[in-house]
């Protein structure tokens, strides 16, 4: 080989290795977005697995809650989304603060579970079975809203086990129930609606629409009250208003909408007794059911307790 001919041989090595490199440089985008996604994919598939064998039985297979016949709200929740880059509906990502904000809601939620309801402490710094990294999984699960995988995983579980819990199983079985006593500064229900009742489509039509203005979104996420009926949607309970505390009190057991969950529905068509009945049940509670007494001193008045029973019995929700 004479030495014009190793010149060119150099040259074309040359140009073959910076070639490499340049499709290498060019392609590292997409490979770290390979990888994040893979990850995604890995975390939603455990937390399925982990949401299978201990939430179900609560939330349901699909995570639809109520609307599966569950006793727990829904956790299969748009508003829980979190939209990545390359979102399936070719949307622009949340910001990072919102993201944030989802994820620190679920994860407080998860970790301590909420004060005076069923929903049971997870994390294991607080007592509960779940490591930090499977609650991770879980909220994973959650702001991807991958219940496809927890669905697969649930009929895959069902050939092999006996059949999960009904509602009737875990209604009747009320020892099964406890309330969580525990109070690590969690959310109640009436802070988890800002997160609860988020619309995630929304939020990007409105920094769509008005770039930069990311402000003010006109969505009220208040329900409308119905109009007013002789004062009894006015009383004050507790210093809030009287709707408002059975939010934060009561929604867990017999629902947002008092349309009932782990308790029965209490909408004026279903309190057909005398009022009495009722101020004895907030008074006394129910020996032997999730139903407490919270009546009768440092917990509700006995005004409070009849402006919460008329306020039941007259205003339709
Ligand atoms: C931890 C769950 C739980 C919470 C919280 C709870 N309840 Fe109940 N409640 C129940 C259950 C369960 C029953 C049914 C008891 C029974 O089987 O008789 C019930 C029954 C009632 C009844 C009687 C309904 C009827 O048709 O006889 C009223 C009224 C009621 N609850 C009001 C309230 C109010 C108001 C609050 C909030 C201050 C509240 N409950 C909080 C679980 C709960
Ligand atoms: C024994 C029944 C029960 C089990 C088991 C249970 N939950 Fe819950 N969970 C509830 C109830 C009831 C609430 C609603 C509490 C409230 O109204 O504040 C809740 C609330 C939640 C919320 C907040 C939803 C919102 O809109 O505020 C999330 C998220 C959640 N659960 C996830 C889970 C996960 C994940 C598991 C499994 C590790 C699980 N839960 C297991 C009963 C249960």
């Amino acid at each position: 080989m004479n030495t014009s001919k190793q010149v060119n041989v150099m040259i074309g090595l040359m140009f073959l290795v910076a070639l490499f490199f340049a499709v290498n440089v060019i392609n590292e985008p997409n490979r770290a977005d390979t990888a994040r996604h893979h990850q995604t994919e890995t975390f939603s598939k455990r937390g399925a697995e982990i949401y299978v064998n201990n939430c179900r039985n609560c939330h349901g297979l699909e995570g639809l809650g109520p609307e599966e016949g569950a006793i727990a709200p829904k956790v299969n929740n748009p508003a829980f989304l979190i939209l990545s880059e390359d979102n399936k509906y070719g949307l622009p990502p949340t910001s990072e603060g919102v993201a944030l904000g989802i994820r620190s809601f679920l994860t407080t939620t998860l970790e301590c579970g909420r004060k005076g309801t069923v929903m049971p402490t997870w994390g294991e710094k607080y007592g509960g079975p779940l490591s930090d990294q499977q609650i991770s999984y879980l909220v994973t699960l959650m702001t991807e809203g991958r219940f496809d995988l927890v669905v697969k995983k649930g009929y895959e579980h069902d050939s092999h086990q006996n059949p999960p819990a009904t509602r009737e199983d875990i209604l009747s079985d009320g020892t099964g129930l406890a309330l969580t006593q525990k109070n690590c500064g969690q959310y109640d229900a009436l802070t988890a609606r800002e997160y609860r009742e988020r619309d995630p489509f929304a939020e990007v039509a409105v920094s769509k629409d008005s770039p930069g203005v990311e402000t003010t979104s006109s969505s009220d996420a208040t329900p409308s009250s119905s109009p007013s009926s002789g004062g009894a949607d006015d009383a004050l309970v507790q210093g809030i208003p009287v709707g408002d505390y059975f939010l934060s009190l009561c929604a867990a057991c017999h629902g947002p909408n008092r349309e009932g969950l782990v308790g029965p529905a209490l909408l004026p068509s279903n309190l057909v007794e005398p009022d009495q009945i009722y101020i004895d049940t907030l008074h006394n509670g129910r020996a032997g059911t999730l139903m407490m007494a919270y009546g009768g001193g440092p917990v509700l008045t006995d005004d409070e307790v009849k402006s919460i029973v008329t306020w039941l019995k007259t205003v339709e929700p």
